[in-house]
């Protein structure tokens, strides 16, 4: 087993992991490939991420797979990884069943093509009550967007009476967004030198840990998620308290 493994299970292991999985294309690149190649060493590295968060006991990753912004991108790209998804779901899915790992689409989905909702419903629904992690997939995923439209749906229930103004507060409009309130990331990665977060889980990220690593996505792997979480072990999270509060449980 490897010492980097023994190490980081003895530190507190970080619940929920975010992922923003950049550089496939310079990495294609580099090999004079065609970028669709380095998305799909990236969807071998999502897998190669999974296993090692499985070992060290991470229960939730959410990885950023298209952003809206993405649907920008020339469309031989855009289809190529539509595509990928769909064949994602269908390779991958006897795999997220045999590892307990239950799979959530988050996103604007209703820009997405049948096919392609088809197969994330497909695999979510067989795979929802799966607990050894969760596999959350931001596609078609803007968190502006997100913000906006947790807005707007609560917007509406004010309007219609569901819900009183006088009681909104940071826990009542979480409620409104994609992701699970009390499971907000407690590590951000985001891999090939790029310093930005580009739009993903800006509400969420609040009081997250950001690890930014050199490394283009398809070279990520085990180790090298298991070198973030170790970073990740040697800093103080005081939530806006004193490092004596912290140290001190007071
Ligand atoms: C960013 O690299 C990556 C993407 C826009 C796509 C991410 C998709 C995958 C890793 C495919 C696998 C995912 C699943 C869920 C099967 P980039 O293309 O912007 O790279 P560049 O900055 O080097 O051009």
């Amino acid at each position: 087993m490897s010492s980097l493994l023994d190490e980081i299970k003895t530190g507190i292991i970080p619940k929920h992991i975010a992922l923003i999985m950049d550089g496939n294309g310079r990495w294609a690149k580099q090999k004079n490939q065609p970028r669709i190649f380095g998305h799909q060493q990236g969807a071998v590295a999502v897998r190669e991420t999974l296993e090692g968060a499985l070992l060290c006991g991470v229960k939730c990753i959410t990885i950023y797979a298209f952003s809206i912004e993405n649907w920008n991108r020339p469309k031989e790209e855009v289809d190529g990884l539509m595509h990928l998804f769909i064949k994602a779901c269908e390779d991958e899915l006897p795999n997220l069943q045999e590892k307990h790992i239950a799979f959530k689409a988050i996103g604007n989905l209703s820009l997405l093509n049948q096919d392609c909702l088809a197969s994330l419903q497909k695999v979510e629904q067989a795979t929802c009550n799966n607990n050894a992690l969760l596999l959350q997939v931001a596609i078609s995923y803007g968190s502006r967007w997100e913000i906006t439209n947790a807005a707007k749906n609560m917007a509406k229930d004010i309007v219609e009476n569901k819900i009183n103004i006088d009681d909104v507060d940071e826990t009542l409009f979480g409620q409104y967004m994609l992701t699970d309130t009390n499971n907000d990331p407690d590590l951000l990665i985001r891999t090939s030198g790029e310093y930005r977060i580009s739009n993903f889980l800006l509400w969420q990220l609040a009081y997250s840990e950001l690890y930014f690593t050199n490394c283009y996505w398809p070279d990520f792997n085990k180790e090298a998620l298991w070198k973030a979480i170790a970073d990740y072990q040697k800093r103080e999270r005081r939530f806006g308290k004193t490092s004596e509060q912290i140290t001190t449980n007071k």
